[in-house]
């Protein structure tokens, strides 16, 4: 069984010629340069897929970024921009804004941001903004902050740092830049973190209520990089309210489910949310970036983004987010998004039946993580080598309470945008299942404290790159590409 042909994997004569033409200029000034351009395209070629986070663009997305609106400056918004000239990066920008309020349907849309992390620098900034500032300015009787005297301003720059944000941790799945140390929103917020129930895997709401009740944060932020469930949108904004909170939501990993009309009602985060944040370039499968949607009280903080976090907007990039709001806006995004669900279903039913521990015990997303652990004694960093060493691409990542720290990890997290853009099918992801548990039962630690050593049946590691291979030949990658 396979799903409908999606730009990536349908042959396009103009698109091959387009290519070609472009390494042949591109070559003649740096051949190194065209040879690495051809180098990662067989490469994506050769692999098995299974990043969660990843996915293959439209020849349209990809071509929509080679060009002069890149030679553009355009800081501000449309229509209120610091430089002249800037007529059709506002075309631009408008199509794109409008092509994703109405395929998320959002008050506001703003697509400058250049990646899922800057999307969401500008979404603290603003709610910071409108939370915070905005009233100091108020009780002061000013207008701006350079209208502040310098004890407003030291007194209002205190209390940009003295606030609260509760967001997923990140063995549950939660992202870096959810309020962690690392991360600048860890250095700017005093972050606590609400996991997943022990025994369901999944977000314990009642216990989520009552921390927030107790840690009063003035986000609440919502969203996941490993989760394998979809979180209740709607009682974690009655939360939010029960607590005075800006809800916020970065659906960067599942916008893609968002835009397909999988998550719906209470699943889908944005008639919910004060503000939602999100990359373009992974299940939504357009090019690498972010963009922000917002209630309309939030749009005029949101909108101030470049210059405030963010450099200069790409005009090309803003350009290929249009063509692939425009593309998920056609009814077969929807049965993409199906598709991606439906193969991740089959994944973790084919792991589940060959004996793998899921975290939650399965999906409802694009995601399936396993516990490498407890199934096959190794730890993530193993599992994820022998499966490279398989044919098969993953990465590893922490579970909840993971015993193997974030480094080493003892899961593997899998995930279907990818491989469903290609055209594969849910019995194809139960033969990839047996594929990877095939190889990982050929799998040992190199010896008992080894935590990255291993050792792989080197004849089982070679059937398993022959089943890939073959998989791979049947749903070719940009077909009449040859480069
Ligand atoms: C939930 C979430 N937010 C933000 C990001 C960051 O996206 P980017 O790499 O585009 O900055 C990621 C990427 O892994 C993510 O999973």
């Amino acid at each position: 069984m396979s799903n409908p042909a999606s730009p990536a994997a349908t042959e396009s004569k103009s698109a091959g010629t387009a290519w070609t033409a472009a390494q042949e200029v591109i070559a003649a000034v740096e051949p190194n340069i065209a040879r690495a351009i051809s180098g990662e395209l067989a490469s994506q070629r050769r692999q098995l897929k299974l990043i969660a986070s990843e996915n293959y663009a439209s020849p349209a997305v990809l071509l929509a970024m080679g060009n002069w609106l890149s030679d553009k400056y355009a800081e501000g918004t449309v229509g209120h921009r610091f430089y002249a000239g800037c007529e059709y990066v506002d075309q631009v920008e408008q199509i794109a804004a409008d092509h994703a309020r109405a395929l998320f349907g959002s008050d506001h849309a703003y697509v400058q941001p250049h990646s899922g992390i800057d999307a969401n620098m500008v979404a603290f900034w603003a709610i910071l903004a409108k939370r915070v500032e905005e009233p100091a300015l108020a009780n002061a009787g000013v207008k701006n902050v350079n209208s502040l005297t310098d004890a407003d301003w030291a007194d209002l720059r205190q209390k940009f740092n003295n606030q609260r944000m509760l967001g997923m941790s990140l063995d549950a799945g939660g992202h870096l830049t959810h309020g962690f140390r690392p991360n600048i929103s860890g250095k700017l917020f005093d972050q606590a973190s609400y996991g997943s129930d022990p025994e369901t895997g999944q977000i314990d709401y009642d216990a989520l209520r009552a921390q927030a009740k107790e840690f009063k944060p003035l986000i609440l932020l919502g969203g996941y990089s490993a989760y394998p469930r979809t979180p209740n949108f709607r009682i974690m904004r009655e939360i939010a309210d029960e607590v005075g909170a800006t809800f916020m939501v970065d659906m960067a990993h599942f916008a893609g489910l968002v835009a397909g009309g999988v998550l719906t009602g209470d699943y889908n985060p944005v008639p919910h949310a004060h503000v939602v944040t999100s990359t373009t370039h992974k299940s939504l499968r357009g090019p690498r970036g972010g963009f922000v949607l917002c209630t309309s009280e939030y749009a005029p903080f949101v909108d101030k983004g470049c210059p405030m976090v963010l450099g200069g907007p790409l005009g090309h990039v803003m350009a290929a987010k249009g063509i692939a709001f425009a593309e998920a806006r056609q009814p077969s995004f929807s049965e993409y998004a199906q598709a991606i669900v439906a193969n991740a279903s089959a994944l973790a039913e084919g792991l589940a039946k060959r004996g793998v521990s899921l975290v939650s015990g399965g999906t409802s997303n694009h995601i399936v993580l396993l516990d490498v652990a407890t199934s096959f004694g190794l730890t993530g960093r193993q599992a994820e080598s022998a499966l490279l060493d398989a044919g098969v691409v993953t990465n590893r990542n922490s579970i909840p309470r993971d015993p193997n720290g974030a480094w080493y990890t003892s899961g593997i997290r899998t995930g279907t945008p990818a491989l469903t853009t290609l055209g594969f099918g849910p019995d194809e992801l139960d033969e990839i299942a047996d594929v990877m548990v095939t190889a990982l039962k050929a799998t040992k630690p190199a010896n008992e404290t080894a935590k990255a050593k291993y050792v792989i049946d080197e004849k089982v590691a070679g059937d398993s790159r022959q089943r890939c291979a073959e998989l791979l030949g049947r749903h070719p990658l940009y077909p009449g590409i040859e480069l």
